[in-house]
């Protein structure tokens, strides 16, 4: 009770819980709670972005952890220096890496039609861009990237991810979500100034207000569907995107590895957690800290109806 009070109290007070204290205090209730070694012994886990950030200390937890580990990367080369990386920190690491641009539908269907084994999927690729941007089928960077490629992705999954004993799909959003409702009328942010912070938490809360529509969506095909926030960690992305929220909170920052912990705990915990929920630090946490946020009886819907759509399905 007193472990949950002071869990409580920390997410919402947002800096102290999304902090590096929020993760160390926590986690002295988690002994029991580590995946033991060699639970994704066999599994085939793929992590999207994983050249930097969060990305690659997740491929290096799940490695030791003994998955065989995909890096999907859009840069080869970059690619290759983390795979380096990867083997240094796990020696035995059984990892390689394929190359996937989310954003661009034909680099994803080509890089889908190679895999013929796939247990968890954590897609965790994320832009903050400056300005507002299309891809090639003209839909906003932020939606393509952290939305529509992972739907696209995972759909094109679905009859390999079936195979799977136990199939997960992990989707990295952010605390940032909490300040957005879902922007279901206008998803392609073509309305008012374009400011790159909104649009991607914009496409966060899209993320987690989709999430227990995937998991009715894929459940027929025993694929649990998961979504959580990370908190603030140090990473290359934030340091280019929020350099004075990174100079500003250097201090208090996560290290990668503290904010790919639950999505690495999501990917190997078991048995597997009720699937379509929200979750940070290894708990299930809420949808929403403001009203404002709530979404009407019937937007998620119409959201997702819109993603489908502009995927082809
Ligand atoms: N760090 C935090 O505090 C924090 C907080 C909340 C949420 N998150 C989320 O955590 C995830 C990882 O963030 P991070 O902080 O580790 O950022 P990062 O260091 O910038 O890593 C982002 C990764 O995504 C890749 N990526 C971007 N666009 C892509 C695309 N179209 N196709 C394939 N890969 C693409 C990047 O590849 P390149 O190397 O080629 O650029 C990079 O590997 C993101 O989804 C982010 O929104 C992070």
């Amino acid at each position: 009770m007193e472990d949950f009070l002071l869990d409580t109290l920390l997410d919402r007070t947002v800096v102290l819980g999304y902090s590096r204290w929020g993760y160390r205090l926590r986690r002295r209730g988690w002994a029991q709670d580590d995946p033991p070694a060699g639970s994704l012994r066999g599994k085939v886990v793929l992590v999207t972005g994983a050249s930097s950030g969060l990305g690659e200390a997740a491929a290096i937890d799940l490695a030791k952890l003994g998955a065989a580990v995909v890096l999907v990367v859009r840069n080869v080369e970059r690619g290759e220096r983390t795979l380096e990386r990867v083997r240094e920190a796990v020696p035995e690491a059984d990892v390689s890496t394929a190359r996937c641009d989310l954003s661009d539908p034909g680099s994803v269907r080509e890089f889908a039609a190679t895999r013929s084994r796939v247990d968890v999927l954590l897609h965790n690729a994320g832009v903050l861009p400056k300005e507002r941007t299309e891809n090639a089928d003209g839909h906003e960077l932020t939606l393509a990237t952290h939305v529509l490629g992972p739907l696209l992705l995972t759909e094109l999954l679905r009859p390999v991810l079936r195979e799977s004993a136990d199939a997960r799909v992990i989707l990295m959003s952010s605390g940032g979500m909490y300040t957005q409702a879902l922007a279901v009328d206008d998803p392609e942010y073509r309305q008012g100034t374009f400011r790159g912070a909104t649009a991607y938490a914009r496409t966060k809360r899209m993320q987690a207000e989709l999430t227990p529509l995937l998991s009715q969506r894929w459940s027929g095909d025993g694929i649990g569907a998961y979504c959580l926030h990370p908190g603030w960690a140090d990473t290359p992305g934030v340091a280019d995107s929020l350099p004075g929220f990174q100079r500003l909170t250097s201090k208090l920052l996560r290290t990668p590895a503290e904010g790919a912990d639950t999505a690495v705990w999501l990917a190997a915990t078991r048995p597997a957690p009720p699937s379509g929920r929200f979750w940070h630090d290894r708990r299930e946490r809420p949808l929403h800290l403001l009203p404002r946020t709530r979404p009407a009886a019937g937007q998620r819907e119409r959201l997702l109806r819109y993603c489908l759509e502009a995927i082809g399905l």
